[in-house]
């Protein structure tokens, strides 16, 4: 059995090779590429049994068809989001298509926190004065979170996680998801997302990305939203109108944005582009401002999750070559496993 593992990194390399050395010997060998997954290098899963891929790699239907050609037959995602397969086409395929639906909750939301915290005492501007001997703290009054209204969209496994850590900050919190249960109620209140929107000082995003929550973030939500607000984005990138919020900072009524992902990711996270034009005008515009922080997709990036995802990455291969039914799988016996008021989006 032969996995081809598409934008590996060094980290991607030493968290499977150790997971499968302490757990999986014998199970597959293992190609790694460094290039995405894309029409222009699908060619590179010849002879692969499987291929393992991240969240910027492209699955849309004529990658799944070439795949298909070249005698793959699993699609191993090595992340919990899948709004960038074509999981009708990889079902029409007979394609098995597992996920990692978590890995380490509390990683994503302790850094919607850092970066919050960061946005609003801002340490990153401390961090670069202090270093040039400027002790001026000028410009880096920041407010007590305590008391704050906290406003949670999606209260998921990270959504969650989120609230739990916002309530020992003494936070009132709010939160919106049309398919929550109760595990919300011991950290605050469900309400609609414009009262959400209307009461909260710090909006925070968890929910995936769909048809349904595209652009979830535009201009007539941005309006609705408490002036002077704080938005933070660790979901997918394409929840929010990033031209909207353009706008939102110019005039102010937005008053501070933490990305960790963005609609246009693609092109540009997880590869080094200091030595290059960056031709993203939109990304270049938000990172023009002082109230804008930007990390590229990392919210995810700890020593445990990296376990946890070679961990399940490789049992799902397991499953797969055992011909076993594998309780990550998106596609099975023809039926694709997402609700249709969730089904995601090919971008
Ligand atoms: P989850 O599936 O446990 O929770 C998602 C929640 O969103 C669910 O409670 C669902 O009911 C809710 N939801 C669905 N549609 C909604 C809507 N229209 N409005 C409000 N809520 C809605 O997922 P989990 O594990 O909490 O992950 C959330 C997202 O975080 C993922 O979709 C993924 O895109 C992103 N993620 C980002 C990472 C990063 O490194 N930045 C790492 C891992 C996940």
């Amino acid at each position: 059995m032969k996995l081809a593992v598409f934008s590996a990194k060094s980290y991607d390399r030493t968290y499977l090779d150790q997971v499968q050395g302490e757990r999986f010997a014998q199970l597959c060998t293992i190609d790694y590429h460094a290039f995405a997954l894309s029409e222009e290098t699908v060619s590179l899963a010849q002879g692969c049994d499987a291929v393992c891929v991240f969240v910027n790699d492209i699955l849309d239907g004529p990658v799944l068809r070439g795949l298909h050609a070249y005698g793959v037959r699993a699609i191993l995602l090595r992340c919990a989001g899948f709004n960038h397969v074509d999981l009708a086409t990889a079902e029409g395929l007979g394609f098995f298509v597992a996920n990692v639906p978590a890995y380490s909750p509390e990683a994503v939301a302790e850094f919607a926190v850092a970066l919050i915290q960061t946005l609003n005492r801002k340490t990153h501007r401390a961090y670069n004065r202090v270093r040039e001997g400027n002790f001026n703290i000028e410009g880096l009054l920041g407010t007590t979170l305590r008391g704050k209204t906290v406003g949670i969209v999606g209260v998921g496994r990270i959504g969650l996680a989120t609230a739990r850590i916002f309530h020992g900050f003494g936070c009132r919190q709010l939160a919106y998801d049309p398919f929550a249960g109760d595990e919300f109620r011991p950290y605050g209140t469900l309400v609609d997302l414009d009262t959400l929107l209307q009461d909260s000082h710090i909006v925070s995003l968890h929910c995936p990305l769909t048809k349904g929550t595209r652009h979830l973030i535009n201009e007539t939500t941005l309006a609705r939203m408490r002036p002077g607000a704080m938005l933070v984005n660790t979901s997918r990138g394409g929840l929010i109108d990033s031209a909207a919020v353009i706008q939102a900072l110019k005039t102010g009524h937005l008053g501070g944005l933490a990305l960790d992902v963005y609609e246009a990711e693609g092109e540009l996270f997880y590869n080094d582009h200091s030595g290059e034009i960056i031709h993203d005008d939109v990304l270049m515009r938000l990172m023009t401002f002082p109230n804008v922080l930007i990390c590229g997709h990392q919210a995810f990036f700890t020593r445990e999750a990296l376990t946890e995802i070679a961990g399940v990455t490789l049992g799902n291969v397991s499953d797969f070559v055992a011909g076993r039914s594998c309780k990550n799988s998106l596609v099975t016996e023809g039926h694709v496993l997402v609700r249709e008021d969730t089904e995601p989006v090919r971008l």
